[in-house]
């Protein structure tokens, strides 16, 4: 679904805030297993999923397969060009078709005996059919197909066939988004990382940057965790972190740079060395080298603000997706549920990297090629390995290493009988508003 968009620029103003009250929000829902299945009941089958990316079913013959607590969900592009979503589930005897992961295929075989589905679908081959007395309808025996659509370079998945259109249920964020063009950019990296903590903490410290001063000290230095615009659309919300500004707390009284964030600005090749403004005029600075250097790279920052290209926008879709944009690149954070495990979650972590445009070419045989390829020309092909670990097993990144760490702790607190509930800020409400959001789809 690409609709024009609405704004030129991603509008930055402050959204109003609703009262939501000041009560403490109750613990229980993060340790008591019984809430995984209400969850599953009044969560995941009720809203909007997002199941995957684009690039990954590019091509007829391409699927790929997401999966959720118990369900499996397997998407397709057949032959019409049509992206479909179905349950993985052989109509047969009820094995699953196809893996998690992505591929290529010419059709759909169960591996138990050897029923065959098209990729839209229907019924393509039932082998000894003769010898079901009741019969072989192939109406009866189609994949069972959910809501399906697209927006932002992501399929969308609903298991709720009343739910209202996808565009609609974004909302302002589709809106707001649209300058970024998703479309155009690369996925560059794909990880899953089994977490020690229940999905929704791990929506939690994504919403707020009050975390800041105890979990990511050195990031104080290079973004200011303090004058964070937060915004609530609903069961959405944004918060505006500028970058290229130290928390006040370490703007010394000479305004000048600190060590960290030369050795920041120097990653980006941005030229510290020659710079003679102070940490005032830093983020403009940026933006402006940014902007030149685009001669150089040919990214297209024109729908951009100088704004959006020295803070990160960040995006919470209800109930799990996170969309971190920076003027080059998009984190996508997806905050799942274990399967049987209320203390543990799947943080899945897509990186997009904007990219001259009209260079993209992605998703032949997506999965069969380990990592993009430079083809010349910036013309690139394949998608990068899809990598699974435990926290622990490897780094993901200073960053993210240290929200598991806290998160692991925190997952284990909250069972205790010493905590009572949390004390929200002000400044945590997308906290608030998240979960008054998931009461009222619980309550439904
Ligand atoms: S379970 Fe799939 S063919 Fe029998
Ligand atoms: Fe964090």
């Amino acid at each position: 679904m690409n609709e024009m968009p609405k704004f030129k620029f991603t509008p930055a103003d402050k959204a109003p805030d609703p009262d939501l009250g000041t009560d403490r929000i109750p613990v229980d829902r993060y340790v008591d297993p019984a809430f995984m299945e209400l969850e599953d009941k009044k969560i995941w089958s009720k809203t909007w999923l997002l199941v995957g990316a684009v690039c990954d079913v590019a091509e007829p013959g391409d699927y790929f397969v997401f999966e959720n607590l118990r369900e499996s969900i397997l998407v397709t592009r057949a032959d019409d060009g049509e992206i479909r979503a179905f349950y993985n589930v052989c109509q047969h005897r009820g094995n699953q078709l196809k893996p998690e992961g992505c591929g290529a295929t010419d059709s759909l075989v169960c591996a138990f005996h050897r029923w065959e589905w098209n990729m839209d679908g229907t019924v393509k081959n039932i082998p000894e059919a003769h010898d079901f007395p009741q019969g072989t309808p192939h109406d009866e025996l189609a994949l069972p197909q959910l809501r399906c659509d697209t927006w932002g370079g992501f399929v969308w998945v609903s298991m709720d066939p009343e739910i209202e259109p996808l565009i609609d249920y974004l909302g302002v964020v589709a809106e707001h988004l649209a300058p970024y063009e998703f479309d155009d950019m690369l996925l560059v990296s794909d990880e899953t990382v089994e977490w020690d903590c229940n999905w929704k903490t791990s929506v939690d410290i994504f919403s707020e940057t009050y975390h800041v001063r105890g979990v990511h000290p050195e990031s104080e230095y290079i973004a200011d965790d303090v004058n964070v615009q937060m915004d609530l659309y609903g069961r959405h919300s944004r918060f505006i972190s500028p970058m290229y500004i130290p928390s006040p707390r370490h703007i010394g009284d000479d305004k000048a740079i600190n060590d960290i964030m030369a050795d920041y600005l120097k990653s980006e090749g941005f030229p510290v060395d020659s710079y003679t403004g102070d940490v005032t005029t830093l983020r403009d600075a940026v933006a402006a080298h940014k902007r030149a250097m685009t001669a150089e790279n040919g990214l297209d920052f024109s729908n951009l603000t100088d704004d959006q290209l020295t803070a990160d926008y960040h995006y919470n879709v209800f109930p799990n997706i996170t969309f971190n944009l920076f003027g080059e690149q998009m984190w996508v954070f997806r905050h799942r549920p274990h399967p049987t495990d209320v203390n543990k979650m799947y943080f899945d972590r897509m990186i997009f990297n904007r990219v001259p445009k009209g260079e993209v070419k992605v998703g032949a045989n997506a999965g069969a090629v380990d990592l993009f390829v430079e083809l010349g020309d910036g013309v690139v092909e394949g998608r990068p390995e899809r990598k699974f670990y435990k926290y622990g097993e490897q780094s993901s990144g200073l960053l993210l290493d240290q929200d598991a760490s806290c998160l692991a702790t925190t997952q284990k607190g909250l069972h205790s009988r010493g905590m009572k509930g949390y004390w929200l800020s002000f400044h945590e409400r997308r906290i608030r508003n998240f979960h008054h959001w998931w009461e009222k789809y619980m309550d439904a």
